[in-house]
């Protein structure tokens, strides 16, 4: 008889189509990305990310409460500093009392089962807006790598629970690796960016932060010399290897969308967890289309949302996160 198979029988309404789904979002599946400022009672909103704020400590703390409320179970912080504690050595990053070092201890105070995660780069600590020192117009990978070690083993001194290296050195996860195990902090994680690409999704992200490279002379104007390029694939898989070789714990791949074909590659690669990070622009894209009606926007944030999963990520850090807990929640 033909046709001998019919696909559609298991797509014949809402029941059998539940019960043959592949692929399910979880408030677990969630880490939610959070940019700190200095002062107190600041919620202010950025921009270019309608809906996502720069808070100070007191808002992070309530903002904290309210994603356990959620039923989320992790954060990534970001700090915006001043231009004053600005340099070319990152040295506001190693400050003990510095704001993400306060941020983490307020956090951990007051939320102690929130799982923290930080970035570690030098991007907004730099005057130049690169993610390590400036040297001769280029940015240098060794003395880097020694000052993100010290910035980690400061981040877990302050309370947190896994740092987030996100520079693209060389051998970086190596000696973060080293220096947490010789302080001590041998249960502090490491989250690496492994497949990090020279991306122009992140425009909305430096809006936030204010740290994009400058437009000095003899400064590289982008981050090409150390951010992937997004022609290559097998590169990627390079890199991962290394960094799971080096002690990483997780390895994440940014941006999200555009880039499933490699999260699918480390999947197959590697064995250890793989996480994706949605980008601000990808964020901020979906945001500008829905409000001029041209796009639906649940429906294409769980689209995308799924379609990471189904590529292979078990993890998702999303500026979305608190909204799909909130419909999740919702029975959505
Ligand atoms: C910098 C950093 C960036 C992002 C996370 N960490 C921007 C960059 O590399 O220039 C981007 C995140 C986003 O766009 O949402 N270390």
């Amino acid at each position: 008889m033909y046709p001998n198979s019919r696909p559609r029988r298991l797509r014949a309404n809402h029941a059998i189509r539940s019960l043959v789904q592949e692929h399910h979002l979880s408030v677990n599946d969630f880490v939610v990305p959070l940019f700190v400022v200095e002062g107190t009672s600041v919620r202010e909103e950025i921009e270019s990310m309608p809906g996502q704020f720069r808070l100070s400590i007191d808002q992070l703390i309530k903002e904290a409460h309210e994603i356990q409320n959620l039923g989320l179970k992790s954060i990534l912080l970001f700090t915006k500093v001043s231009d004053d504690l600005k340099d070319n050595t990152g040295k506001e990053a190693l400050n003990p009392n510095g704001l993400m070092q306060r941020a983490i201890k307020a956090v951990k105070e007051n939320c102690p089962e929130l799982y923290v995660m930080t970035d570690v780069a030098l991007d907004p600590f730099s005057i130049y807006g690169h993610d390590g020192i400036v040297k001769d117009g280029e940015i240098e990978n060794d003395q880097t790598a020694a000052v993100l070690a010290q910035m980690s083993v400061s981040h877990a001194e302050a309370g947190a629970d896994m740092v987030a290296p996100s520079d693209m050195m060389d051998g970086r996860i190596k000696i973060i690796r080293e220096a947490l195990d010789q302080a001590g902090y041998i249960n502090c994680g490491i989250l690496s960016y492994s497949a990090k690409y020279a991306s122009s999704y992140y425009g909305p992200f430096r809006d936030a932060l204010d740290s994009a490279p400058s437009n000095e002379a003899n400064i590289p104007s982008d981050k090409k010399t150390y951010q992937m390029d997004f022609a290559n694939k097998r590169e990627a898989i390079r890199e991962a290897l290394l960094d799971q070789d080096e002690g990483a714990d997780i390895l994440m791949v940014k941006p999200g969308l555009a880039y499933l074909d490699i999260v699918q590659d480390l999947k197959e690669n590697v064995l250890l967890p793989i996480a994706v990070y949605q980008v601000s622009g990808e964020y901020a894209m979906i945001k500008a289309a829905s409000a001029k009606g041209w796009i639906d926007h649940d429906a294409v944030v769980f689209e995308q949302l799924i379609a990471i999963k189904r590529a292979g990520a078990s993890i998702i850090a999303s500026y979305f996160a608190k909204e799909v807990a909130q419909w999740l929640k919702d029975g959505k």
